[in-house]
């Protein structure tokens, strides 16, 4: 099975959009979700789309630890632009609200050592209703854009048909690349098409795009956690084969650190996006993030699993009448990550399984981290039954790789450098 991923996955990587960017899934902040279209600058100065706030989240992003981690791009979302082209028909931020312009915020976060991404809508208008790209407009708002020194650039779909997305998406890929800078592109097309074939056509997609949105918006609440897990899960035969290096299944943003979640149910949505190989885009306020919230968000070895070079994308491999369902993703050096997650709204679980039930081979001892209590389990054999006890709506994590092959003619013990 883990052959077959591998081979699919060099298939479709052979394919894709050459533009050698997002190898591994993006990692970083974008505003939406957390600051949506908020410009009443006047009352609400610190929360408002402007360029302070992403001044102050560069800040953060690089003060705070998070840029070491991976967590490069500040990406603006809808509502930035002024609500008319200039006279020479080029978009143009808000004066009031980015007083200095988006090439001097661009160098504010080159100067951190950070990305900066943009936001545009393929249509008459954004959602928000601010200038929208129509197709006179693509090839001279690609420029705009590298210009400025953009480095991402998320193309919205609001007020166009499925003809003009199938005709525009394209054109944009190839009018970023014809601007000679690199420019990652996240494609919200399939979202705006119901995510599936036929009329989603997922390897297209991953020749134009770097990474799609293929369903609803994520709001912060758990409701909306779980019903974008189960859309991705349900319609995993066609999702997680596509996903590879320069090309991503996007859930949609990390909410931790908002209202919506509880501490448990923090802990699964990192896990659940870290398994199904996600971009990891936090919305929050970095300025006000609790300590808790922050630790999830940069646990390491928690990201190192999201980075996994192969880059394959996890699938859910169990659903239990217990509620209780576990994913798997194959990862580099023959590890993988095991999540176990609890749907149960009583008490924590103690689920007994053993790795033979989860399809890993007998002929091997395997050693487990917890992902999040770092605890270590050695010795295991693939027979040897074990519990884990899930909280309600949370996760128990693992990352799990064979020490010692048996059964073979030459056994020998696998050295735990990478780990
Ligand atoms: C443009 O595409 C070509 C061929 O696909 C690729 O080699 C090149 O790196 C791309 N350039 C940019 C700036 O994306
Ligand atoms: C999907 O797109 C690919 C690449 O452009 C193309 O070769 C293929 O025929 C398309 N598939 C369908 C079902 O249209």
């Amino acid at each position: 099975m883990k052959l077959i991923a591998s081979v699919l996955a060099i298939l479709v990587s052979s394919l894709a959009l050459e533009n050698g960017l997002m190898r591994t899934p993006p990692m970083g902040w974008l505003a939406w979700e957390r600051f949506r279209c908020n410009i009443d600058c006047k009352n609400d100065p610190h929360n408002c789309i402007s360029e302070k706030l992403f001044m102050d989240m560069a800040d953060r992003l690089a003060t705070d630890g998070w840029r070491e981690l991976g967590y490069v791009y500040v990406n603006i979302d809808d509502c930035w632009m002024a609500k008319q082209r200039d006279s020479a028909g080029q978009l143009i931020p808000d004066p009031e609200r980015f007083p200095r312009g988006i090439k001097a915020l661009a160098d504010y976060v080159h100067a951190r050592g950070l990305k900066l991404g943009i936001y545009a809508d393929l249509g008459t208008h954004t959602c928000g209703g601010y200038p929208g790209t129509t197709f006179n407009r693509i090839e001279q708002d690609a420029l705009t854009f590298a210009q400025w020194g953009v480095d991402m650039l998320k193309l919205d779909g609001c007020y166009s048909s499925a003809c003009e997305q199938a005709e525009g998406y394209p054109r944009m890929s190839k009018a970023l690349n014809a601007t000679g800078r690199p420019i990652a592109y996240s494609c919200s097309w399939p979202a705006y098409r119901g995510g599936l074939p036929p009329q989603v056509n997922y390897t297209l997609l991953a020749n134009v795009c770097n990474l799609w949105r293929n369903y609803d918006d994520i709001q912060d609440s758990w409701d909306s956690v779980l019903s974008i897990v189960e859309w991705f899960s349900a319609n995993q035969d066609v999702l997680q084969p596509v996903a590879g290096p320069g090309h991503w299944n996007d859930p949609d943003m990390l909410i931790i650190g908002n209202f919506g979640l509880s501490y448990e149910q923090s802990l699964s949505q990192m896990a659940l996006w870290t398994v199904m190989a996600a971009p990891l885009l936090m919305s929050t306020d970095l300025r006000t993030i609790s300590e808790s919230s922050q630790q999830i968000l940069q646990n390491k070895l928690m990201i190192k699993i999201n980075q996994d070079p192969l880059g394959i994308q996890g699938r859910r491999i169990l659903q239990e009448k217990s509620r209780i369902e576990v994913f798997l993703r194959p990862l580099s050096h023959s590890a993988s990550a095991l999540v176990f997650f609890s749907r149960r709204t009583d008490m924590p679980y103690r689920y007994i399984t053993s790795l033979a039930q989860l399809n890993f081979t007998q002929n091997a001892v395997y050693e487990a981290q917890d992902v999040y209590t770092g605890q270590i389990i050695s010795g295991l054999k693939a027979t040897n039954n074990f519990t884990v006890i899930i909280n309600p709506s949370g996760v128990v994590m693992w990352y799990l790789y064979p020490t010692m092959y048996l059964h073979q003619p030459f056994s020998f013990v696998k050295q735990l450098s990478e780990a």
